[in-house]
């Protein structure tokens, strides 16, 4: 029994020491998936800007489904930059998303902080805190692009 208690837990403790990249089968895959999750997001805040900037028509309900989606999405991005993935598939992103490492994880902690409160603006159905949480939100998206993506 001791043994077999022991055995698991060794599992346990070599599944959370794998590498991230052990969740992907190729380089090219983690691209992709890092690149995916962020037109996914991407269209759904688009639809939402489309709102805020009076270039559709204001549906709370389209808003509301949109924002949760941003929120989901925003969560997913950060694990398909594993290290091997600075080049390959047709990434833009910089090598600077390695070498400056902190830099990038506070960017993205920032949108993650950032999309909760666009959801929660979403669901109030004013369309004047949903443009509020639009731009600061943006301003998260924009801020990592400038320094961590290629044009
Ligand atoms: C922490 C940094 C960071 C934040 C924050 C961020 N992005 Fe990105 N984004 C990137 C990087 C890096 C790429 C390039 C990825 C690649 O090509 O491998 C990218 C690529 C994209 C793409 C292109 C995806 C494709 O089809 O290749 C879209 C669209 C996008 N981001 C939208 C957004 C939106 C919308 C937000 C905010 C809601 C956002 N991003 C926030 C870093 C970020």
């Amino acid at each position: 029994m001791k043994t077999l208690a022991c055995m698991a837990a060794a599992a346990t403790l070599l599944a959370l020491a794998s590498p991230a990249s052990a969740q992907f089968a190729k380089p090219e895959d983690a691209i992709k998936y890092r690149q995916s999750a962020m037109f996914v997001m991407g269209t759904h805040f688009g639809r939402i800007g489309a709102m805020a900037n009076g270039k559709a028509p204001y549906d709370a309900k389209v808003a509301e489904t949109s924002a949760a989606v941003v929120a989901d999405m925003s969560k997913l991005p950060w694990a398909g930059f594993v290290a091997g993935t600075e080049t390959g598939g047709n990434t833009k992103a910089k090598p600077e998303i390695w070498t400056e490492q902190a830099k990038f994880k506070e960017n993205n902690e920032k949108l993650m902080a950032q999309t909760p409160k666009l959801a929660a603006a979403a669901k109030t159905g004013d369309l004047a805190a949903l443009k509020i949480a639009f731009s600061a939100t943006a301003e998260a998206c924009k801020a990592c692009h400038d320094d961590f993506r290629n044009k």
